[in-house]
């Protein structure tokens, strides 16, 4: 542990004269913690947080979030200044290295990542087993979980050659395995990489190419395609990368720890919110239906959220929402849509919450996923690929998350307790003398 501790708390244990002492430990920034590993052995008593909305989990240099301020640091730089003047394959290099790269440096790591673009022939008869309407997220998990049985030449995970090929592996192969799962949804054939183009080029190339006709990437859409994977591309100890540090805590190979990854990116309340919101807005329809809609998410028993608001860390703006929110302006813009029904009601829905008493009170603000998906919509995305190309984006800080995690000489298998309510011990009855 690098934190240092310059405090403690003490507790006494009410009716006993037991009492332990914490070391409350500093980070470079941000809360400090209590160190509670020695509560157990000194009170015998665990302490209890579900969901872990209180408890640091892990040491990070990698991200660092001010919720309250709506601050996000990759490595300490500010999503802002990346957004503005870095590249994807630039941010993933430093999310994996810690410091941003020379040209030199970044050239050698760009070659590095294209070169593993390709996938293995053999894995294109995974696609071949799943039904044509299959998500993208089904197939996302099937086929990077099988990535582990095509590289028995890199699985030994203390090995740090065999972390990065790994990491440069998945991170390169991600968009040829999404692409790759929309062109099996349409029938079409599955388009090769092309390692002349860049990282987000090449996958809309992907993508969006034939077999038939030459295809150039519109250099708008590659660009925001860009910025969108930047701003996804890692974000503190979310719930998808706690399920990748969880699984790679038990010596669980990486391709098998990142398809751990993104089953729980799947979820509505994480990384599906962007596709949950295309579904809320279109379900909506009309600006006029906008106070009824909300009447019925401040009514609990309807269960319906403001889906793309809200955030257990931010308190305040999600800074990527802002960026996302003027990328939509522009790339509509820049092509030439006058105008998104989509983006006009959803701008206003975003008003008028802001102004709701019940949204200030619960300090929800929209995340990243509000906007994502309707500058993913403009950019010709079916809403079935939002969280796939979520995936993709965040991979990068899935490995990097990953590998801290291996290299930390305080990391233990991951194996929390709980507080049990259930029946306490009873003896068996044979079936004759139940009910
Ligand atoms: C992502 O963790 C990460 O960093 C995730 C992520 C990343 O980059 O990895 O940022 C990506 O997952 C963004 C979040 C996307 N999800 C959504 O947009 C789904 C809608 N949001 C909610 O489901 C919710 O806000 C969560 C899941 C995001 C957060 O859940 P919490 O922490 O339980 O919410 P909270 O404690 O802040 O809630 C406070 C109150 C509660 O009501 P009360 O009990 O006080 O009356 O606000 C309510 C909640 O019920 N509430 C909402 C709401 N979110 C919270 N009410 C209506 N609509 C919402 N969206």
């Amino acid at each position: 542990m690098s934190g240092s501790a310059k405090r403690s708390i003490t507790i006494t244990l009410d009716g006993t004269n037991k009492s332990s002492t914490l070391p409350v430990l500093s980070g470079s920034i941000g809360p400090e913690v209590a160190d509670i590993r020695r509560i157990y052995a000194d009170l015998g008593i665990f302490t209890y947080d579900p969901g872990y909305g209180a408890t640091a989990a892990c040491e990070s240099k990698i991200t660092y979030i001010d919720g309250d301020a709506g601050v996000l640091l990759y490595r300490g730089y500010p999503i802002e200044q990346l957004a503005e003047h870095s590249s994807f394959l630039e941010v993933c290099y430093l999310l994996m290295n810690g410091e941003l790269p020379t040209p030199a440096q970044l050239r050698e790591y760009e070659m590095g990542i294209l070169r593993h673009t390709m996938l293995h022939e053999q894995i294109r008869q995974f696609y071949n087993g799943f039904r044509r309407d299959a998500h993208p997220m089904a197939v996302m998990c099937g086929v990077v979980g099988a990535l582990s049985a095509f590289y028995h030449d890199s699985l030994d995970i203390n090995n740090p050659e065999h972390r990065r090929i790994s990491a440069f592996r998945l991170i390169a192969k991600m968009p040829t395995i999404a692409a790759w799962a929309h062109k099996y949804n349409t029938g079409q054939p599955f388009m090769y990489p092309q390692n002349r183009l860049g990282y987000a080029e090449n996958f809309l190339y992907m993508f969006n190419a034939v077999p038939a006709e030459e295809y150039k990437v519109n250099p708008i859409l590659a660009r925001a395609m860009d910025l969108i994977m930047i701003l996804h591309a890692d974000h503190e100890q979310n719930a998808s990368t706690s399920t990748v540090r969880l699984s790679g805590s038990t010596g669980a190979n990486p391709f098998a720890c990142i398809a751990a990854g993104i089953a729980s990116l799947w979820g509505p309340a994480h990384g599906g919110a962007n596709e949950a919101v295309l579904k809320m807005l279109a379900d909506i329809g009309h600006v006029r239906n906008i106070p009824e809609f909300l009447s019925e998410v401040k009514d609990k028993g309807s269960h319906t959220k403001l889906m793309g608001f809200g955030h257990r860390v931010y308190k305040n703006y999600d800074p990527r929402a802002k960026i996302i929110q003027k990328a939509c302006h522009d790339v509509l813009g820049e092509l030439g849509i006058k105008g998104d029904p989509l983006l006009d009601l959803a701008l206003e829905l975003e008003k008028i919450a802001l102004n709701d008493k019940y949204f200030v009170d619960r300090k929800l603000y929209p995340n990243v996923d509000f906007y994502s998906g309707i500058i993913l919509k403009a950019m010709g995305f079916p809403t079935s690929m939002f969280t796939a190309l979520f995936a993709v984006s965040r991979t990068v800080g899935w490995i990097s998350q990953w590998a801290e995690m291996i290299e930390d000489p305080e990391q233990r298998i991951g194996r929390p307790r709980q507080i049990y309510t259930g029946p306490t011990q009873r003896e068996y009855l044979p079936p004759g003398q139940r009910g």
